[in-house]
């Protein structure tokens, strides 16, 4: 069984990425082969500065790493080091109708949010489906976001392999993380970049206390007084952390009352801090080993690139192209 999962260098890691899609990404690595790549096309649709892409795809790839992705058990590369995505691309745009783009809400809410109607956004689903066409991926683990895309992309391929040949393309199957509840953020709505409301994965660890502290939203409940379980923000948070027994033990002290917010906040903060207390010493060795994500990331390309390049000769010459 073969994962393909992209992600978006986007900026910094929020625990809500980590809970809702990386963290069961990473674990796919366990369970097949499994390729990942960082969606660095993708992202010049939204972020047309060049320092700013390369930089965000630097801290992905270093996030990810130090999440756990274990690049002697996975294939980890660049989306733009195997630049025959894009040939994949335009040969998949041939059988692509205009109509099944105009169709996608990622291009309509883009466009709704104020960016410019240009092609690379209206024609990201085809580079979607070349991502994921171009490694016979039979699996693709994405947020519920992108299950349109992956109809996309499995419409794309039967329509090349009615038209060149059945088999041709690999037909992959999309596996939705219904599962995953929404992580809440410090406000309580959902935890998002967009609402400014985010807890970093990784940061310094005074700024993340005073976050918590200042930030997590709670009622005015005095200190004597039980405290409302239903709703909690801070329990929300704490259960992602800690253990069950240490979860029913908070749970347990709001009813009982007589423990303030405050210490509720900093049993919050202890909570998380431990849970990714391995990734962050990962993520150091990574800081202080200049050359590793370069590594990683070539290594990574090579053997993506072997692959693909087994993919596109076949469609190449299924297509008339030589
Ligand atoms: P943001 O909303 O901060 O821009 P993204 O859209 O870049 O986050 O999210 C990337 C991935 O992380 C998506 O697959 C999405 O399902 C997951 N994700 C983001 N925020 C949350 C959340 N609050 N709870 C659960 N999953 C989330
Ligand atoms: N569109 C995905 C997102 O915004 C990222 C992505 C690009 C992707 N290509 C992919 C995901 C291929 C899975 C497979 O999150």
């Amino acid at each position: 069984m073969r994962f393909l999962t992209g992600l978006q260098p986007s900026g910094k890691l929020h625990i809500g990425n980590y809970f809702g899609a990386i963290q069961a990404a990473i674990d796919l690595q366990n369970k097949g082969e499994a390729f990942y790549f960082i969606a660095n096309y993708h992202a010049m649709t939204t972020s047309p500065d060049a320092e700013t892409l390369r930089a965000n795809t630097y801290e992905m790839a270093i996030d990810l790493l130090a999440c756990g992705l274990d690049p002697e058990k996975a294939v980890f590369f660049a989306q733009s080091s195997v630049p025959e995505v894009n040939e994949l691309a335009w040969i998949l745009s041939t059988v692509c109708p205009m109509g099944l783009l105009e169709r996608c809400h990622s291009y309509k809410d883009k466009i709704a949010k104020g960016f410019s109607p240009n092609h690379a956004l209206f024609a990201y689903p085809a580079l979607m489906a070349a991502d994921i066409l171009l490694y016979d991926s039979d699996a693709v683990p994405v947020g519920k976001d992108q299950k349109q895309h992956l109809e996309v992309t499995r419409d794309l391929a039967g329509k090349i392999n009615d038209a060149y040949g059945e088999g041709l393309l690999r037909m992959p199957e999309a596996i939705i993380s219904e599962v995953t509840a929404i992580v809440p953020g410090l406000d309580g709505q959902k935890m998002s970049k967009s609402y400014g409301n985010t807890l970093p994965v990784f940061g310094e660890e005074k700024a993340l206390r005073k976050l918590i502290n200042k930030k997590v939203v709670t009622d005015a409940t005095p200190l004597e007084d039980p405290k409302p379980t239903e709703g909690s923000i801070i329990l929300a948070l704490y259960k992602l952390f800690a253990t069950p027994a240490q979860y029913e033990e908070m749970v347990a002290a709001h009813q009982r009352g007589g423990v303030g917010y405050g210490q509720f906040k900093k049993d919050l903060f202890e909570a998380y801090w431990e849970y990714f207390r391995a990734a962050r010493e990962r993520r150091e060795w990574i800081l202080a080993n200049p050359g590793y994500v370069d590594e990683v990331l070539a290594a990574g390309a090579l053997k993506a690139r072997e692959e693909a390049s087994k993919v596109i000769s076949r469609v190449r010459k299924a297509v008339g192209l030589i």
